[in-house]
This record gives C-alpha cells, sequence and structure tokens, in this order.
C-alpha cells in the first residue's frame, strides 16, 4: 500500500468515525513563540485541548507536516527524518480510550492489514507523587480487543527505559506499564518538566515488531521501548485531560484524546522493513539518486538518505514560505540544502541536479499538499539558486578548510569567516571538522556572529520576531486588543498599514506595522478610543474557517501574510452588541470569547520607527 493510500484510507476512516478533516497547518506556527516549526500534530491544536470552541466541531483529523530541526544530525539511520507526516485525530471532550484505543487498532489491522501478532502496546503505570492512577482501563480495553482475535494479551510491568532492558519481555506479554518518562506526554515531556499552565496525560503507544534480533549494544533484553530497531512506535495515543498548576495536577474540564501516528512509520510496517526510506514516498527520490549517481541505495546508506530527508524537509519549507536565509527558520532550509550539496558531490551526482530530485518530491505529494504543485516553479528556483550560490563558494571554501584545519582547534574566527564569505553554516564546518577529529572554538564563533549580527541589525530592516509570550488569560487579552489596534489604525490611516510583526506578553503588547512616518498623537488617541469603544460596547469572537481563495477576495478581511497560511483559513471576527464589525482578521488564536473579557483600559504608551516604512507602538491595557 502506498504511502498516500495510507493516508488517504486514515481521513476517510476517521472521517468515517464523525470526524471533520481538517487542513495540514504550516510549518512555521502561528502565535506559538514556544517553537521555530511544528513538530506534532497537536501543536496547531493547544486552544482547543484548552477548552477554545473549534469551528469544525469535537471530532477533528488531519495528517501533519512537522518538522523537527533537533534531528538533522540524526538522519542517516534507517528511522530519523526531520520532516514526516504525523496522522492525527482528536477528541475534544468528546470520547476517549473506549473509541479512540479500537479505532486506531482496527485502522492498522482491518485498513492497513497489519498482521495483529506483530502489535503491541504500552500503557501508563502511574504517578503516586503527581497524584495520577495507573491506567488500567486501557489495559482492560487492549486486553478485550487482543482476546477477540485469539491473540495472547498478559501484562508485563516494565517501570523505566533501563528496567527493560533488565527485565525484557516474557512469553505471552503484549501489554506494558512503563512509568512517566515514556507514557506520559505533553509538548515539555514528563510531569516534572511540564511548566505552569501546560496541558498533558498520560498516553497509549503502539509498537510493531519487525522481528529483527535484539543488538545487546543497547541493553541485555529486548523490549518495545528499546532502541535496537526490531520495535518502531507507530502511533501514540494521549489522553489529555492534566492541567499542570501551581498546586498539581488537576483534571482538565474535558477530557480530550490527542492521538498522533507516523505515516512513513506505519508504512514502513506495511512492508515489513524497518527502513522508512525504503517506502515509496521516499524511494522515488532515492531511486533517482541511484540514477543520477550510478551508485546503490545499500551501498551508500547515509549520504541517500540525508539528501533525501533533506530535500524533502527543503521543499515542504519553501512550500510553506521559508526561504534559504541566515537566520531563524530560513538557516535551517539552507543548512538542508548546503548539507545536501556536500553528500551529492560524494556521491558524484552532477552539479544542478538538486532541483530535479526536489521536482520529483513535488510529484509525489502534489495531491495532497496542492501548495506544492501551486508554488512548484518557486520551490524549484530557491534550490536551483541555493544549489548555484553555494557551489561558487564551496569549492574555495573547502580550499580554505584545508588551510585553517590545521590544528587541534579551529578559531572562531576562521570558522566565523568560513559562515560569512564562503556560505558554510556552523554545523558543516562542525561536520567537516569531526571528519578529521577536530573542534571548534565555538564560544569565539559566538562572539564574533553577535558582533556581526548588532552590526547588521543597524540599518538594516527590523525582522518580524516573536508572536505570544504564552496563552496566560492576560496574553490572550493582549492579543484580541492587538486586532483591534490594526484595525483602528487601518480605520484611521488608511488601508495600506499591515501588521508587520507583533509580539506579545501579560504587561504589553508590541505591534509593528507597515507605515512610513510618524503618527501624530491626536490619530493614537483616536485609536485608543476605537480599541476601548469596542471593549466597552462589549461583542463576541467568532471564529470561521474558509479557503484561502475565498478570504483572500473578501476585502473586509485583513491578514498581512496570506503566504504563510495553510490553504483553509481561520478568521477572526469581532462584532460588538450593537452589530458594529470592529475587526476582521486571519489568525491562528487564541483569542477572548468576548470583547467584554479585555479588562482594563487601553492606552498606547509609545510610538517609534521601527526599520524603513514601519513603525512601532506599545501599548497597555491598566
Ligand atoms: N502529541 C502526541 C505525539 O506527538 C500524539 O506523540
Amino acid at each position: 500500500m502506498s504511502g498516500n493510500e495510507i493516508r488517504q484510507k486514515y481521513l476517510d476512516f476517521m472521517a468515517k468515525n464523525g470526524h471533520a478533516v481538517i487542513p495540514s497547518s504550516a510549518l512555521v506556527p502561528e502565535n506559538d513563540p514556544t517553537t521555530l516549526f511544528t513538530g506534532s500534530g497537536m501543536q496547531p491544536l493547544v486552544p482547543y485541548l484548552m477548552g477554545e470552541k473549534h469551528p469544525k466541531g469535537v471530532r477533528l483529523a488531519d495528517s501533519q507536516k512537522c518538522f523537527r530541526a533537533e534531528d538533522i544530525e540524526e538522519v542517516g539511520d534507517n528511522r530519523h527524518t526531520t520532516f514526516f507526516e504525523m496522522l492525527g485525530n482528536w477528541s475534544l471532550g468528546d470520547y476517549f480510550k473506549k473509541e479512540q484505543l479500537p479505532w486506531f487498532y482496527s485502522f492498522l489491522v482491518d485498513e492497513v492489514g497489519l498482521d495483529p501478532k506483530r502489535i503491541y502496546v504500552t500503557v501508563f503505570q502511574g504517578d503516586e507523587a503527581n497524584n495520577v492512577p495507573r491506567d488500567t482501563e486501557s489495559v482492560v480495553i487492549w486486553q478485550e480487543l487482543f482476546k477477540a482475535r485469539g491473540l495472547s494479551h498478559e501484562v508485563g510491568e516494565m517501570g523505566s527505559e533501563a528496567e527493560g532492558y533488565e527485565r525484557g519481555m516474557k512469553e505471552g506479554e503484549r501489554i506494558f506499564y512503563y512509568d512517566a518518562s515514556k507514557n506520559w506526554w505533553s509538548r515539555a515531556g514528563k510531569p516534572e518538566k511540564m511548566p505552569i499552565g501546560e496541558i498533558g496525560g498520560p498516553d497509549s503507544e503502539v509498537f510493531y515488531d519487525f522481528g529483527t534480533e535484539h543488538d545487546s549494544k543497547w541493553g541485555e533484553h529486548c523490549h518495545p521501548n528499546c532502541d535496537c530497531g526490531r520495535f518502531l512506535e507507530i502511533g501514540n495515543s494521549v489522553f489529555m485531560e492534566y492541567l499542570k498548576t501551581e498546586q498539581g495536577f488537576e483534571r482538565l474540564p474535558a477530557q480530550n484524546v490527542d492521538f498522533g501516528g507516523g505515516l512513513e512509520r506505519i508504512a514502513a510496517a506495511t512492508n515489513n522493513d524497518g527502513d522508512v526510506f525504503k517506502i515509496d514516498l521516499l524511494w522515488n527520490v532515492v531511486s533517482q539518486i541511484e540514477d543520477l549517481s550510478g551508485k546503490k541505495y545499500a551501498d551508500n546508506l547515509e549520504a541517500f538518505r540525508v539528501i533525501t530527508d533533506h530535500i524533502r524537509g527543503a521543499v515542504f519549507m519553501i512550500g510553506d514560505g521559508v526561504h534559504p536565509s541566515n537566520t531563524e527558520q530560513g538557516y535551517f532550509v539552507r543548512r538542508l540544502l548546503r548539507r545536501s550539496v556536500r553528500f551529492a558531490d560524494v556521491l558524484g551526482i552532477p552539479a544542478g541536479e538538486l532541483k530535479n530530485l526536489a521536482t520529483s518530491v513535488i510529484g509525489t505529494y502534489q495531491t495532497h499538499y496542492v501548495n506544492l504543485s501551486e508554488k512548484q516553479t518557486e520551490i524549484i528556483d530557491a534550490i536551483a539558486k541555493e544549489e548555484e550560490q553555494f557551489r561558487k563558494t564551496l569549492e574555495k571554501g573547502m580550499r580554505e578548510f584545508e588551510k585553517v584545519a590545521n590544528t587541534e582547534t579551529i578559531s572562531g574566527h576562521d570558522a566565523f569567516v568560513l559562515f560569512t564569505t564562503y556560505g558554510f553554516p556552523y554545523e558543516l564546518t562542525e561536520e567537516l571538522a569531526a571528519e578529521k577529529s577536530l573542534s571548534i572554538d565555538r564560544e569565539e564563533f559566538d562572539t564574533e556572529m553577535e558582533a556581526h549580527r548588532a552590526e547588521s541589525r543597524a540599518g538594516a530592516e527590523q525582522k518580524f520576531k516573536g508572536g505570544l509570550a504564552d496563552h496566560s488569560d492576560k496574553v490572550v487579552q493582549y492579543h484580541t486588543a492587538t486586532h483591534l489596534t490594526l484595525a483602528g489604525l487601518r480605520k484611521y490611516l488608511g488601508e495600506h498599514v499591515h501588521q508587520a510583526g507583533s509580539n506579545i506578553t501579560g504587561e504589553r503588547l508590541r505591534f509593528d506595522f507597515t507605515h512610513d512616518s510618524k503618527v501624530e498623537r491626536d490619530v493614537l488617541d483616536k485609536v485608543e478610543e476605537f480599541v476601548n469603544s469596542a471593549i466597552k460596547t462589549g461583542g463576541e469572537v467568532t471564529i470561521e474557517m474558509m479557503p484561502k481563495d475565498v478570504a483572500q477576495s473578501d476585502k473586509t478581511i485583513e491578514a498581512s501574510f496570506w503566504d504563510r497560511y495553510p490553504d483553509e483559513v481561520k478568521v477572526y471576527t469581532m462584532t460588538g452588541n450593537d452589530g458594529t464589525v470592529f475587526s476582521r482578521e486571519l489568525c491562528g488564536g487564541p483569542h477572548v470569547e468576548k470583547l467584554e473579557n479585555i479588562t482594563g483600559t487601553y492606552r498606547i504608551t509609545k510610538e517609534e520607527a521601527s526599520s524603513a516604512g514601519v513603525r512601532r507602538i506599545k501599548a497597555v491595557l491598566e
């Protein structure tokens, strides 16, 4: 079964079970300052798991594009990739364990056709210190499911990963209790790591047994959470029902399910081969590399895997509007592409071919991710240009590297010159150094970079940074006030005013907008009055989902970064109790439900230039 078929089957299956299928959010999260990239399916849905109403209802499903930058260096083995798709379904206070576990099991066995004998599961053993009970409910559900298929269903007591290696699996065991380091999920990890205000809960993971020989370098005995590669986790049902508070863990008002399953890994399970690069979605690129290089995948695993993963990641990233650059998200795209060039050279692939690999990625994915075909030219051009630019200096840079690589520690200054003059991302120099067992003076590099950045900041366009500091009540109030601010500015300054940046904390809002001269105090006063009267009038904040092109053609809807939004967008409308529409704007939320929930008087405390053609204001609610 192809990867595209598995994805479709999953979405159809969930739709049949009452879920609204929603489009993937972009790889760059909106209003979530905790992370540069969307790394799991639940991230864009956090406000809804915390209680905000979702316009599509209480049962949702999708296939979310994810990117884990921290895995760039891990790529090379049979299962790590930077980009991946997470199949997801959510219950927002609707169904719970007794629906979720049988659905996923039936999807794997009846829809995808996996051999049920090869499926093993784990559940949460409980955590007395945090007052979270052992998940016996899930155990009973799994036992029933296994019994019904005539399978063994004994329960094993594992505890930690280390204990798992000691204990191993006993005859007949198919269900295993593990502690919070394995069977608890939150964005921050286990309970102790969660900040106050974060949500999380016990989870139940499903593993596929590839039946390969255990490698004792990992530990004495194999078990589902062993890293030897015999077992691969293919799905995780999180029972999101806890909120961390100052007083400890409290149950959320509603019990939620947050399910995430690795599309690539499920596809690998259908191949009965743990190498995710052998699934059709990736193999298309691998086989093209074989043709271009005249070399075999099996003989050059690392180089093939790096190029395949990185080109796919870059294609999706550029498709979401992130172009190669030296800062923030763009820096990762640059690293992906420059690293691909180096490995292409290792394989002897002719120069200028990366764009053709990218074309094949687009061809594979475009039926589901239509933005890729719409943006094909942009993606291909960006990749071709990056390859060309890097190649211009690569040879000289390699010569320079050889020159400076004559001591045990490469100086930070040399690494800095390699970056600024020859376009070698720091990590590339680090990798080349590691090949020669050399190190780099990182501290000196950082110092030079900081000085360089400070210089280029002066005069250069101040980049949009930030978003919301967190999702606390006051930050959310400020966020809604920010929409009203923009509406007020557009009303009194004109339609050329758009958002250029926003940074919100619980103490103030800071808002950058396009306008090229000082805004006089009398205009600021009018904007203040506009915002305060909206708050005083009171009214509703409503959310609609609509196709992006519909929103784009509706001139009453404001948006500043059309490119950053998915094909289906969310529009927040703020309507006063007297019927006045104060603001309509594309946004990812969260916002207050009622305008009168904004407490305090709104006051603009500062107006100043931010960069060429951009002004900045600060405002408080006091
Ligand atoms: N949010 C859960 C995960 O990423 C499903 O594993």
